[in-house]
């Protein structure tokens, strides 16, 4: 046959049956589907040529290794895609975000380690997620955020070591959930999930193989109501004084902020101070129990036991002060804005800052709790004394502390 001949012959063939050949085209027309079976065929590669129309792509059961990002180009319109069984172990980031009618993808059974999960947030209307039997070490905890309608979710046989909280709390749909067989890391970090599978509506599958991995002493163990974790949500409180900057009394006034925290494990503390100027994040202590060792946030002293001082406080410290403790379980937060009252006009401060302080509208934003009650706290500053020959006698320290008026104001 003429070579030429057969190029326009396969062309056509292409361009009216749009259909690979390896694979099986067909269409269901009461449903609206249209069909291309690939599977069972050695492939190595997604075929080029797929029916633009395709509604299902089945190519389970090949050797299709990687999945580039135009793999699936041809076909935008699908809505079910299988993968299983093949060996696919790098899926490029953006292989699956245009096909934006996904229904289902079977991805079972292959050797994903690195799942493009940002792609997921296009995919609204996907129903069915099956990732069974691969190699995924981790999900993002917000990897199904956008997954409204997502019913059924197959996380099993992975080498997942921890899930974070919240992971399946976006999916108001979500029936069906299969997550045994990971080597989960039973710390305190599955806390939560050894909580929410105690309670949860959601059918789970083979809880009695919801085991830990790690660590060693608890492997095996199924993560279950019998299961005993030491584990405790940090508290927090926070415990404040000023008293006078040592002798030296035109140096005004030192704030002492203590952050009492208590949880299992230990909590770590953690300081935010925003001021009108400037937020300023001290993550643990900066200074050691004896005084040396002040890094860069120095006028700020945080010590290991909790402790905040802030020496020779002035107009420009002002703002709010927030101590977060946290620990594998979760964190907790609390406030305290801290104000200077002249005493000029000490009316006009306090108005001012019961309005600063004011909780925003009733935000009831579950991702950033509010602090659990904001403390206003102010005093009155005497007038800064001239350094003056006898001041020994006239700045009688308690004459200091007696002038504070010291206002608590809760807000909840
Ligand atoms: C849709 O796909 C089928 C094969 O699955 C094909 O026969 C048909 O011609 C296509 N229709 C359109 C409008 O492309
Ligand atoms: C995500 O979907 C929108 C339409 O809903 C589309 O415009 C956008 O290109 C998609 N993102 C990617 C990466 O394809
Ligand atoms: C398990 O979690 C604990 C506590 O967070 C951590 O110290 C440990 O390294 C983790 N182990 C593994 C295998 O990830
Ligand atoms: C568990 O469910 C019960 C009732 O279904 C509810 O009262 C309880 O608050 C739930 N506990 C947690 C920790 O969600
Ligand atoms: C914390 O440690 C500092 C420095 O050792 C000390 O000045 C402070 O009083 C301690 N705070 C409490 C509440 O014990």
């Amino acid at each position: 046959m003429d070579p030429l001949f057969c190029f326009f012959a396969t062309l056509l063939f292409v361009g009216i049956q749009g259909c690979p050949e390896v694979c099986r085209c067909k269409a269901l027309k009461k449903y609206g589907r249209h069909i291309a079976d690939c599977s069972y065929k050695d492939l190595e590669a997604v075929p080029l040529g797929l029916p633009s129309n395709a509604t299902t792509l089945t190519l389970s059961v090949n050797r299709i290794p990687s999945l580039g990002e135009d793999a699936f180009a041809d076909v935008p319109n699908l809505q079910a895609l299988w993968l299983s069984y093949n060996e696919i172990a790098v899926i490029s980031r953006g292989t699956f975000a245009f096909l934006i009618h996904l229904r289902a993808i079977d991805l079972r059974h292959n050797q994903i380690v690195d799942f493009p999960w940002g792609d997921l947030s296009n995919l609204t209307a996907l129903q069915q997620l099956k990732l069974s039997s691969n190699r995924l070490e981790k999900v993002p905890w917000n990897a199904f955020q956008n997954l409204k309608d997502l019913r059924s979710l197959w996380l099993d046989n992975n080498h997942l070591v921890v899930l974070f909280e919240g992971t399946f709390d976006s999916m108001p749909w979500l029936s069906q959930l299969q997550i045994h067989h990971n080597p989960l890391n039973c710390s305190c970090k599955s806390w939560w999930l050894k909580k929410w599978l105690e309670n949860t509506s959601v059918s789970i599958s083979e809880k009695e193989s919801i085991t830990c991995g790690t660590p060693e002493h608890l492997k095996g163990f199924i993560l279950g109501r019998s299961l005993k974790l030491d584990c405790m949500m940090p508290s927090v409180q926070l415990i404040y004084h000023s008293s006078l900057g040592n002798s030296v009394l035109h140096d005004g006034l030192t704030l002492f902020l203590h952050c009492s925290a208590v949880g299992k494990p230990p909590p770590e503390i953690r300081w935010t101070i925003q001021t009108s100027s400037q937020t300023l994040a001290i993550n643990g202590p900066n200074v050691e129990a004896d005084g040396r060792g002040v890094k860069k946030s120095g006028r700020f002293l945080v010590f290991k036991n909790g402790s905040m001082v802030i020496a020779n406080f002035n107009k420009a410290d002002e703002g709010l002060y927030t101590c977060q403790a946290l620990n594998d379980v979760g964190s907790r937060e609390v406030s305290v804005n801290v104000a200077l009252a002249s005493s000029e006009s000490p009316d006009d401060r306090l108005q001012n800052d019961i309005q600063a302080s004011k909780p925003k509208a009733n935000s009831c934003d579950k991702e950033h709790p509010r602090p659990e009650g904001k403390v206003v706290f102010i005093y009155l500053n005497p007038r800064a004394p001239k350094a003056s020959s006898n001041r020994g006698t006239l700045w009688d320290p308690w004459l200091w502390v007696s002038s504070f008026l010291v206002s608590l104001l809760y807000f909840l």
